[in-house]
């Protein structure tokens, strides 16, 4: 059974007229659904090539053995797109139940000083490599992590030392860290060209990690493979990613401009983590591509389940009808947990007694579910049939195609990020990289403004 799209929930028939669309509403863009497609596919979309690049999955799984072979840990140094798919495929598929060679591998992303030196004294330098990824091979954060990691290895190990326990993930032929892998002469996977961060999950960035932890990455790939079958079918209602595409769309002009993100998984938070920076960073944008103002876009919010139920329903229920709902539901979770029957006769516990944890988060998840239907809350779900590879590649996939098919609806250009780009220029000024004083200047400026505290 592959991955499923449920969007009953979406339809007026679940949630009545008002909340909900109707096929014949939807319908009406089935026409657009072929255009949608072609037009897509005149364009150049490298990510989408990425299922059938085996030479990629051959390098990493060859690197991988290698260094699995030495080393019990893995720091991915990188951030957004760098760090997010890995994180995801790792956290879904890792662990005793996959296939592990007990490999931990940790995603600090951040440039918190704290938590970034907790991690590094916490680990055995000897055991650990250091996975340096960054497509444009300039990025502040990941340079910083990976100048401290460079200093400390070195210190402790010596040049050779250091290159024995670093892999370097960025451009092929361009690129500051390309620049330094070379003088230094680290080992190097590449990042595509033309595959953005965001798009990078089943690439190098995202598999080699993934490989490190004993992922079958060709299984991975395989259900992508799978899922671009179904994503190139003109009919629309047999289309995942266009379907999802769509009814995000069409909620989104109904005043739905939030979507929450809901796995009933812990195992699936970083892939809805992951799922958060893809629909944000694609979608949200200024200018369309005729370069109107539009400011589009649809806020993407990350929930857990069953724990927001205790923290987020009663606003999802009960607040604004702002927001759509897609759950990640999970059909076989890895592990089953059985609650021992003690025999006690008190009634809060008695009806759970002889069940399962698994039992009782698949209810939640369904009388969640209801519970937002009949209060007239749109929703849909994601359902996993079990956490599995072939699953998790089907997943990125058909978000990812969705994404640029949203894209052409919303008439933005999915693929850049300029909105990101000044706040990376103040932090240059800030930090005294050349060819930035105009920004330091301007921000000096700025902070002379009449500021109002308590
Ligand atoms: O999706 C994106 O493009 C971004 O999130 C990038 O992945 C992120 O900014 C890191 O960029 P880089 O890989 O160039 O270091």
């Amino acid at each position: 059974m592959p991955l499923i799209f449920d969007y009953t929930n979406l339809l007026t028939g679940a949630v009545g007229e008002k909340a909900g669309l109707s096929e014949a509403e939807i319908g009406k863009l089935d026409g657009t659904a072929e255009k949608i497609i072609r037009e897509a596919e005149a364009k150049w979309l490298p990510f989408r090539e990425l299922p059938y690049r085996d030479e990629y999955a051959k390098s990493v799984s060859d690197l991988a053995r290698e260094c699995a072979g030495r080393f019990s840990n893995l720091v991915n140094l990188g951030i957004g797109g760098s760090s997010l798919g890995g994180n995801a495929l790792v956290s879904a598929l890792a662990g005793p139940q996959g296939n592990h060679q007990k490999v931990s591998i940790f995603f600090p992303e951040n440039v918190d000083p704290d938590s970034f030196s907790r991690l590094l004294d916490s680990l055995d330098l000897e055991k650990t490599i250091f996975s340096v990824v960054s497509k444009s091979g300039s990025t502040a954060e990941t340079t910083a992590q990976f100048l401290v990691v460079r200093d400390l290895l070195i210190s402790r190990f010596g040049p050779g030392g250091y290159r024995e326990r670093v892999v370097a993930i960025t451009d092929p032929k361009k690129g500051d860290l390309r620049r330094l892998a070379e003088e230094d002469r680290l080992r190097t996977l590449p990042f595509p060209d033309g595959v953005g961060g965001r798009f990078s999950v089943l690439c190098p960035a995202g598999l080699f990690p993934a490989a490190m932890a004993g992922i079958d990455i060709n299984e991975v790939l395989a259900g992508a493979r799978e899922m671009d079958k179904r994503c190139r079918v003109s009919d629309l209602f047999q289309n995942p990613a266009l379907l999802f595409a769509i009814l995000l769309y069409l909620s989104n002009n109904r005043g739905r401009g939030m979507v929450v993100f809901w796995p009933y998984s812990d195992l699936l938070i970083p892939a809805a983590d992951w799922f958060r920076q893809l629909w944000a960073e694609s979608l949200g944008k200024r200018n369309s591509v005729d370069g109107a103002v539009v400011h589009a876009g649809q806020t993407p919010i990350r929930a857990v389940g069953v724990t927001d139920q205790h923290s987020q329903l009663q606003l999802y229920i009960e607040g604004p009808r702002d927001k759509v709902i897609c759950f990640l539901a999970v059909n076989d979770y890895r592990t089953v947990v059985e609650i021992p029957d003690a025999g006690i006769k008190i009634p809060s516990f008695s009806y759970l007694q002889g069940k399962t944890l698994n039992s009782l988060i698949r209810a939640e998840q369904e009388a969640t579910e209801m519970s937002l239907t009949k209060a007239g809350r749109p929703n849909c779900k994601l359902v996993f049939p079990r956490l599995a590879a072939i699953h998790l590649g089907e997943y990125f996939y058909l978000l990812e195609v969705a994404t640029a098919f949203a894209g052409t609806l919303f008439q933005i250009d999915p693929f850049d990020q300029p909105g990101v780009e000044e706040g990376k220029k103040l932090t240059f000024g800030m930090m005294g990289r050349e060819g930035y004083e105009d920004k330091l200047k301007e921000l000096t400026e700025w902070r002379k403004r009449p500021g109002k505290i308590v």
